[in-house]
């Protein structure tokens, strides 16, 4: 189906053409849009401690960030211009920007990153720079001047507390205005300066690095038991270089790491706890007064049950992922897992109909999901 905040393509179309290759600008994408929160509420976030943020304020080629939490007053005697404040994780926090979020699901939750939302007075910005995240900016209240240019080997500016990109040339300029959405691939380099006070959305989607991959699994196999064996050297000889590390030693070093094993099974478990860690400062809140399991059952049959922002619950095959848990689900279980799964929201009855019962009453106990009216 033609979606209009992709300009009319299809998701299918947008992802053949766009996604991963060149930039996409969407006039009019969501008319009217003015932001997912008004300027007191991302003030009100960004003094959080449990909620990223960043004031970043310019007085000519000299930037200074100042990471949060971003107290009141300090914003107030920022002055008029040059300055923009920048809140992470914001869908975590505001409904508005988990639905707008959910509004690219065909793209997978695996790839999934968060909704940034930064204000910006006029000649506000972080600069020209480039991220290494698929990044859709909806523009919200406010005009922005977008300059962008296609990846190269960028030189960052030496010592700046950003990572800027030297001699920064534009290949294409956008003057943005609410409802506005520029799609930008991983690698392009843009520099976005807003011409009057107003907001930009950004939805970010990330894509593992190998090395952060393989450094986290062998910490997860680690975590698991690795193969283990004291180093014995009952026939050792007096040390002509007692310097030199001993041709035994090496022989057990490379013995003991011949022996770790692994299965494919073994990696998408790690891969599916590692995608649905919850970030470190995520704290889940749990329900003050809690229902008790019959209470919650009789409840659930004539509620849905909707997960929580902060959730993320992965599958693959019988393997389920919540929070950075593995489990197995039988095979009863798995379609009614799946579909909430992939709508983050599903029918009570049928959870409990497939037995689920006991396990959503327990996400519910962890502030994982919440019950709601049915739809
Ligand atoms: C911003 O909203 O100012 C920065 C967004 C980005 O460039 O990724
Ligand atoms: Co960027």
């Amino acid at each position: 189906m033609h979606d209009p905040i992709l300009g009319g393509l299809t998701p299918r179309g947008f992802l053949r053409t766009h996604w991963q290759r060149r930039p996409l600008l969407v006039r009019g994408a969501l008319p009217g849009f003015q932001g997912v929160l008004g300027q007191r509420a991302l003030a009100a976030l960004a003094a959080r401690s449990d909620v990223e943020s960043r004031l970043v304020r310019r007085s000519g080629m000299r930037w200074q960030v100042t990471h949060g939490p971003i107290a009141r007053p300090l914003l107030d005697r920022c002055g008029r211009s040059n300055w923009t404040l920048l809140v992470s994780g914001v869908n975590l926090h505001v409904a508005a920007a988990d639905r707008l979020l959910r509004r690219f699901a065909f793209i997978p939750q695996a790839r999934l990153d968060d909704v940034m939302v930064s204000y910006a007075v006029p000649g506000g910005g972080v600069g020209p720079h480039f991220d290494s995240y698929d990044v859709f900016l909806l523009q919200g209240g406010g005009r922005r001047r977008w300059r962008i240019c296609r990846p190269r080997r960028f030189t960052t500016v030496p010592e700046a507390p950003l990572r800027l990109i030297e001699g920064f040339v534009a290949e294409d300029e956008y003057l943005v205005e609410p409802g506005d959405l520029l799609y930008l691939p991983p690698g392009w380099g843009h520099d976005g300066v807003a011409l009057e006070p107003g907001c930009t959305v950004s939805i970010g989607f990330r894509a593992p690095r190998g090395a952060e991959l393989a450094a986290g699994f062998l910490d997860w196999l680690h975590a698991r038991g690795l193969p283990d064996a004291e180093y014995r050297d009952p026939g050792l000889k007096p040390a002509t270089h007692p310097a030199q590390v001993p041709d035994a030693m090496c022989r057990y070093a490379a013995e003991a790491v011949r022996r770790l094993r692994w299965s494919r099974r073994d990696i998408v478990d790690f891969l599916g706890e590692h995608l649905s860690v919850p970030k470190p400062n995520v704290v889940f809140a749990r329900p003050r007064r809690r229902m008790t399991l019959p209470v919650f059952a009789r409840r659930l049959k004539r509620s849905d049950a909707v997960l929580d922002p902060k959730t993320q619950l992965l599958y693959r095959g019988a393997r389920y992922y919540v929070n950075g848990d593995a489990f197995t689900a039988p095979r009863g279980q798995r379609s009614a897992l799946a579909a909430l799964a992939d709508a983050r929201r599903a029918g009570g009855r049928a959870l409990a109909r497939a037995g689920l019962a006991d396990l959503i009453h327990a996400w519910y106990c962890n502030g994982y999901l919440q019950l709601e009216a049915a739809t």
